[in-house]
């Protein structure tokens, strides 16, 4: 069942009173709250949190108050832990494909656990990070994910596991097996597959000699648009249950939340700045779109969004600021009459929000802010 006590904010004091428009504005105790979470339905896990839901330095300071680690993919993530001072044994690299310096520059800075799926891939490690250690990506299926990730990484049990031999003949570490369920993944069932498809590389990889001992389950959390999900218990029941089956011997489990460590926790705050009828139907324009902002409605992600305007809801047409038709945020919405001038409330905005922003036809990224 839902968990029916997760709180959001925003609902009662509208952060457009407080912040020009548009802003997310973060809320951190819930930020702490949904790590404390995590902490205690993964007691025995290593919680990264994916630095690309939400990269924002004060995110990143919260969640190192917290001793949370971190997963990257890039040099621009891993300057920003850099200049933050987390330490480099806190992060891991959970990203298949890898630019050369990228690894370089990890490798030298002490990171050394990177997922790779290819061979040239190990080409890469061996001669960029020798010595590391390094998981296997695993397809799986991604059924229940709304913004599913299966297509791009991953390889079969087979393959994943002539890959980590090859990896320790050319004196890498191969340790375990990583894979993702697909982003938004609302069927706890979903893992307990992969948890079994893992175990398929556990056996075929000992069966030819190799020992392993480290199995991370990704991210994939879901959080509350406009439905209720399962929660972090639940799912965290399935995935313990399904690693105590498959691996009765003990495995050392990770974890790689991104979206659900910091979706709940952010409002974004906009505003109407135009609207028209268009085949006689409302569009309200918001500065705020797909551009700056609302990446993902593009792939289907649906906000619930808060207006303090009264009124009964009318079918109409939400879209963003910019001079481009591929800016519209729904076609379909129901929202009441709104104005020029009136503040929306884009709830459960802090993850892959502004960090996929760009300032495309000159719109601003909204600003970051943080209530307590
Ligand atoms: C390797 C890896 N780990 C973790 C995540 C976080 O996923 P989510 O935000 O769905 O929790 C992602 C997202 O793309 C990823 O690529």
């Amino acid at each position: 069942m839902p968990d029916r006590s997760r709180q959001t904010h925003g609902e009662t004091r509208p952060a457009t009173e407080t912040h020009p428009t548009p802003a997310l504005v973060m809320n951190r105790r819930l930020i702490r709250d949904k790590y404390r979470e995590f902490r205690s339905q993964f007691p025995e896990a290593t919680i990264y949190y994916a630095l690309k839901a939400n990269p924002h330095p004060g995110i990143v300071r919260l969640l190192q108050e917290l001793d949370c680690h971190f997963e990257i993919s890039s040099l621009g993530e891993l300057e920003l832990l850099s200049e933050m001072g987390v330490r480099s044994r806190r992060i891991i690299s959970g990203n298949p494909v890898k630019e050369r310096a990228f690894v370089e520059r990890a490798h030298a800075s002490g990171i050394d656990l990177f997922a790779f799926d290819s061979y040239p891939e190990i080409d890469k490690l061996e001669e960029c990070a020798p010595g590391s250690r390094v998981t296997v990506r695993l397809a799986v299926p991604n059924d229940g994910s709304e913004w599913p990730l299966s297509k791009k990484f991953g390889v079969e049990p087979r393959e994943a596991a002539d890959l980590l031999l090859r990896a320790g003949e050319r004196g890498l570490k191969p340790v375990g097996v990583t894979f993702h369920v697909g982003s938004q993944c609302t069927r706890p069932a979903t893992w307990a597959v992969a948890i079994e498809k893992s175990k398929l590389v556990w056996r075929m990889a000992a069966e030819r000699g190799l020992s392993l001992s480290l199995l991370n389950v990704g991210g994939g959390f879901p959080i509350e648009y406009l439905r209720p999900v399962p929660s972090t218990a639940e799912i965290a029941a399935v995935v313990r249950r399904s690693v105590a089956e498959a691996f009765p011997e003990g495995v050392e489990l990770a974890i790689a939340p991104g979206r659900a460590l910091v979706g709940e926790a952010g409002v974004l705050a906009a505003t109407v700045i135009a609207r028209a009828e268009r085949d006689s139907r409302p569009w309200f324009y918001l500065d705020v779109g797909v551009f700056n902002g609302l990446m993902e409605s593009v792939g289907g992600i649906r906000y619930r969004m808060l207006t303090d305007r009264g009124g009964p809801a009318v079918r109409c047409v939400l879209a963003g600021p910019s001079c481009d038709s591929f800016d519209v945020i729904a076609m379909e919405a129901e929202l009441p009459d709104l104005q020029v001038g009136d503040g929306v409330r884009i709830m459960s905005a802090g993850a892959y929000t502004t960090a996929y922003a760009s300032q495309f036809d000159g719109f601003q990224i909204p600003a970051v802010h943080y209530t307590e």
